[in-house]
Formats: C-alpha cells, structure tokens, sequence
C-alpha cells in the first residue's frame, strides 16, 4: 500500500512514520508513506498556499490550484483508490472503515490547515472525508497520521503476531480483555490465576467474558 500525505506542514508529523511499526512495515516493503510538501506546488516570489476567505471572516483558506496541480502530478504517477480530505466534519473514522481503507493499494490524504481548503476543492477533487472525532485540531496532519497509523498496521504482514490485529479492540466488535505481565504478585495486586494455569480452553473462556463484561460497562453502543 501507498500512501501520499499533502501537508503545507510535512515536519508536524515525519516522526510517527519514522519509528515503531510504521518504520517495519515500510522497511518490509508492505507499505510507503510519502510526505508531500504542498508549497513545492506553489507558484509566485511567496510561494503561498493560503489566502483570506472571500466575504470575509477570520482564518486563511488554501487555495485550490496548488492542491489541484498536486493531485494531478501525483494521479499522472499512480492510479488513486480514494482522495480523503481530513476534515473535523468527514464521516467519523471507525475500526470498519480502517479495515477498509487497509484493502486499497494507493490513497491521498489531504490536510487541510488554517480554516480549511477552498470548497470547490471538496466538491471537485476529493473522494471521500474523514473525522477522527469531534473536536478541532489545528490541521488534518494528525488526523492522518492517525488514520494511517490505524490502516497500516492492519495489512498482513506488517504485525510480527498476525493475531494480535484480530484481537485489537473493536475488532470483533468488543474492546479487548484486560493483559497482565510479569511479575504474577505486584504488591500482594495478582494476576487472575486462570491465566497461570496453561489451560487455554479456560484461558480462552476468560478473555471473552472480559471481553463483553468490558465492553458493557465501557462501550454498551457496540451491543446494540
Ligand atoms: N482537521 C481538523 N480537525 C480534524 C478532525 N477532528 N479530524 C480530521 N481532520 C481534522
């Protein structure tokens, strides 16, 4: 899997994919993150990407035509499942919708920053939006770092345990049981003795009561 990031803010967020299992699954060739800088589609002596809203009102747009020269460059390269514009009013992202998107080959994320990109923007260029929740950061930038964190890890390969994605939380539609480490007696706070007792059928058992017993008290809107 591809994924092209435009960001008018590349430094925001190079190190999440510099380390840990984003760092893996691109050296594993699974998966390629590309920050795309988008004032190198800039034109004019200032380069500028944003401009003040017609009619007025606080807060710098982007404009439309470096984005759109943008996305053309990248689109005259490789043919694009989705072109996602982070946005705190796109559909909320979820668990299913990363699933999703883990099954495509080549995905655009588009930051926005400031007050946003140019309407036409959203209304001509892009595929799809998408929220990681209800409130407002100051760009898309961590939103897609976000999004892409959650949609690599999923692609086969990129998790040493196979398993250990189809355990996540929400997977099957239940957060995940408690998990203990050494050592068993922290202080006199045990670890459950069923989980020291090697028998995996009851070990088994366990995690999935924990599973439900969890979500009902956490997130009862996943039994509905
Ligand atoms: N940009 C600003 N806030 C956002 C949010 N909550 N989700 C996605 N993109 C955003």
């Amino acid at each position: 899997m591809h994924i092209d990031i435009i960001t008018c803010l590349p430094r925001l967020i190079e190190s999440p994919f510099k380390d840990s299992i984003l760092k893996r699954a691109q050296a594993k060739g699974l998966a390629s993150v590309n920050l795309i800088d988008l004032r190198e589609y800039a034109e004019g002596k200032h380069k500028s990407v944003d401009d003040y809203a017609f009619g007025g009102g606080a807060g710098m747009v982007l404009m439309i035509e470096p984005i759109d020269r943008c996305i053309s460059d990248l689109k005259s390269k490789r043919a694009y499942d989705e072109i996602i514009y982070m946005s705190p009013d796109g559909d909320l992202f979820t668990q299913a919708i990363a699933n999703e998107l883990s099954l495509k080959q080549n995905l655009i994320l588009l930051c926005g920053h400031y007050k946003g990109v140019d309407e036409r923007v959203r209304e001509h260029l892009v595929t799809r939006e998408i929220s990681i929740g209800n409130y407002v950061l100051s760009g898309g930038e961590l939103a897609a770092a976000v999004v892409t964190d959650a949609v690599i890890r999923l692609i086969p390969g990129v998790l040493s345990d196979e398993t250990s994605a189809l355990t996540d939380s929400f997977q099957d539609g239940l957060v995940a049981p408690p998990v203990f480490t050494r050592p068993a007696d922290y202080k006199g706070w045990k670890v459950p003795e069923v989980l020291l007792s090697g028998d995996h059928a009851r070990i088994d058992q366990w995690k999935q009561e924990k599973a439900l017993e969890r979500t009902q008290k956490r997130r009862p809107e996943l039994l509905l």
